[in-house]
């Protein structure tokens, strides 16, 4: 199963394997890909992986949350962004842009002072103080979302994904616990999931009908007073009419907040630990569903595709182990990926781009 097509609207896929969203830190300071990004990009498909996301990239320098971040802030990136699409259709695969802003979730290095749907003071869940956006900001980020969207398309790349999930920006408008607002952005759970459908609405309609468009979505924050799955639930059912062709599931607010990056998978039932939310979401929507967090073996991504929860598997750290794991697991030359989920594939120094430090 792992290795027979799939389709996410237009979008055709050679396996069920996606890379996930991975932030590399291989851009200048104006958020320019080095080509380090482009050789990460060829390796991974060489590798066999059926569908390559990046790793976010920033939609307006406001929303840019870590140095060394990708940006599709403005046209002059096309070009060079071009140039990524080029090495990967040169390998053969396929490649869709994750696009993204941090609100709160920004580090003092990139933004100076942050905007999130509510004020937050110093010490806070952003870990600094923020301003309260504005309607006309509101508005501005809604248009950027569909701006970049368009230069994704434009730069050839084949699909774009909304980064709804991991305490971003459109995930602190989802939550009650950054939403505090009561004007018709805040409150209810329609007010507070208007933003990402306002996203969703601008955003195909700057890409038209038939490009490809899908969600990360961060179905639940999993802490008290978050986001919750009934809330996650609800607002997934509409994501048809918004004009998603397809969702992936993740869930977890940020850092200690409930990890969307869990450590510790040693066995196969440490594996895939959002497949209970998973298995909700798909007695609730028939787009196709991207799992994602902790799958390492092909037997349990296999047996998740033949009980049709989901219809794609993500990976993230087993490919930084190994980009070259799809293609072993094909060859039946592996059975599993090593990676050991310690979490020290995060660059520490400038210059230095993600790697598997675990076996050095
Ligand atoms: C170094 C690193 C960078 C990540 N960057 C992103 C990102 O840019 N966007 C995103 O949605 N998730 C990001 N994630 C989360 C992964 O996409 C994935 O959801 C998570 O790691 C669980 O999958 P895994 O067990 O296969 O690693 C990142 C994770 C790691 C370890």
């Amino acid at each position: 199963m792992l290795f027979t097509p799939g389709e996410i609207g237009l979008l055709e896929l050679p396996n069920r394997l996606v890379r996930s969203a991975t932030a590399e830190r291989m851009a200048n300071d104006q958020g320019f890909p080095l080509p380090t990004l482009t050789a990460l990009y060829r390796t991974l498909t060489k590798g066999g992986v059926g569908l390559i996301i990046t790793g976010h990239m920033y939609i307006n320098p406001d929303g840019k949350s870590h140095p060394e971040m990708t940006g599709i802030y403005t046209d002059e990136l096309i070009p060079r962004l071009a140039e990524l699409v080029k090495a990967v259709h040169e390998e053969g695969g396929k490649i869709a842009v994750q696009i993204n802003h941090g609100g709160g979730n920004c580090s003092q290095e990139t933004v100076k002072q942050a905007i999130s749907p509510s004020a937050a003071e110093q010490v806070s869940i952003y870990n600094r103080q923020t301003q309260e956006m504005t309607e006309k900001e509101i508005r501005q980020t809604i248009s950027d979302f569909s701006q970049a969207a368009r230069r994704v398309k434009e730069a050839g790349f084949d699909a774009v994904q909304i980064h709804a999930a991991h305490g971003y920006l459109v995930n602190q408008f989802l939550s009650p616990l950054t939403n505090h607002r009561d004007d018709e952005w805040g409150g209810s759970l329609s007010n507070r999931s208007k933003l990402l459908q306002e996203v969703c609405l601008a955003v195909r309609e700057q890409v038209g009908p038939d490009y490809p468009l899908f969600i990360k979505f961060g179905i639940a924050d999993g802490c008290e007073n978050g986001f919750s799955l009934e809330d996650g639930l609800e607002t997934l059912q509409n994501f048809g009419s918004w004009g998603l062709d397809g969702v992936e599931l993740s869930s977890g607010f940020s850092g200690e907040l409930f990890s969307s990056i869990q450590k510790r998978i040693n066995k196969p039932t440490d594996e895939g630990y959002f497949l209970p939310f998973v298995e909700r979401a798909r007695l609730k929507t028939e787009l196709p569903i991207m799992a994602v967090g902790g799958f390492r073996s092909r037997t349990v991504m296999e047996r998740v595709l033949l009980s049709g929860a989901a219809d794609f598997i993500s990976l993230c750290r087993p490919l930084i182990r190994d980009p070259n794991l799809p293609a072993l697991l094909e060859a039946g030359d592996a059975t599993h990926s090593d990676c050991l989920s310690a979490n020290l594939c995060w660059a520490e120094n400038k210059g230095e781009g993600i790697s598997c430090k675990c076996f050095d």
